[in-house]
């Protein structure tokens, strides 16, 4: 039997969904793409000081009228994916699993007693913007050449980012997803090779998370950011594919 372009996400029988599940003992949360219904829900997480403290891109305090643009965007890639792995199904249903340049999942959600779902956090992965070049130029020119790969290059370096709802924090969710999106994603349908990680230094819970998806702390960045007002330095870390593997 040929495997759907999907595989290994699953498919939510009624709404046609597809979905990641994580592992027990957090199988009450999914991963899915982003909906429209999420439009005011990222605010009351993302203005919550233990969330917003560490996030460098979403503007604080964060207002509900930025969502829909946001959403907009990464339901368009989200949405672009999908579209390609269904063509891809129809146009050469005997086929290999197409190698693609996105994850089609990244809305963190908890299922309740009753079916319904609770959006509560964000795992995306994206080009990186290489912090670690600290000389400007050189940066903008090797963060212009990493852009241009093409989809399946494994010198292409990747990153994720990531937040999740206070409520939820300390569970092991956010270590299960974004294992779970490398090791069944990112590697065999993204052909993701080379990640980069960066967070805030001092920002334990971030780095925890991605040590525990076998990314190794290199050093900490001192390259003059300044992020609402104040100087960060930034930890920096690597992820590279096992070689024992390929
Ligand atoms: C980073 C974040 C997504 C982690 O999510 P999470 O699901 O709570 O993380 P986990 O429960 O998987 O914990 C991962 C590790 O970090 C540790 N950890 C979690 N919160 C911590 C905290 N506040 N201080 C120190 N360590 C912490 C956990 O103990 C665990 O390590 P261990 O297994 O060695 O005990 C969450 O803390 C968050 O949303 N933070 C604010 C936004 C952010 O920092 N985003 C990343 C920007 S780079």
């Amino acid at each position: 039997m040929t495997r759907s372009q999907l595989y290994p996400l699953e498919v939510n029988p009624t709404t046609g969904e597809p979905f990641f599940r994580l592992p027990a003992p957090n199988e009450n949360i999914i991963i899915t793409p982003p909906r429209l219904s999420d439009e005011l829900c990222f605010a009351p997480i993302i203005n919550h000081p233990n969330v917003s403290v560490w996030l460098e891109g979403p503007p604080i305090p964060y207002l509900d009228e930025y969502a829909l643009p946001w959403l907009n965007f990464i339901k368009g890639r989200t949405d672009a994916v999908l579209a390609e792995l269904r063509e891809e199904e129809e146009r050469n249903p005997e086929g290999p699993l197409k190698i693609v340049g996105d994850c089609p999942v990244r809305h963190l959600r908890e299922v309740l007693e009753d079916g319904s779902d609770i959006y509560i956090g964000d795992l995306g992965i994206n080009r990186a913007q290489l912090e670690e070049v600290l000389d400007k130029e050189e940066r903008a020119k090797q963060v212009e050449e990493n852009n241009a790969k093409e989809i399946g290059d494994p010198t292409i370096r990747w990153t994720f980012g990531d937040y999740l709802a206070p409520s939820h924090h300390r569970r092991g969710i956010m270590s299960a997803a974004m294992k779970l999106v490398l090791e069944k994603w990112a590697v065999p349908r993204m052909g993701v090779r080379f990640m980069t990680g960066y967070t805030f230094a001092g920002n334990r819970a971030s780095a925890r998370v991605f040590e525990k998806s076998g990314f190794v702390f290199k050093r900490t960045l001192d390259s003059g950011k300044v992020v609402r007002g104040e100087l960060k330095l930034l930890d920096y870390l690597e992820w590279t594919y096992p070689e024992s593997e390929l």
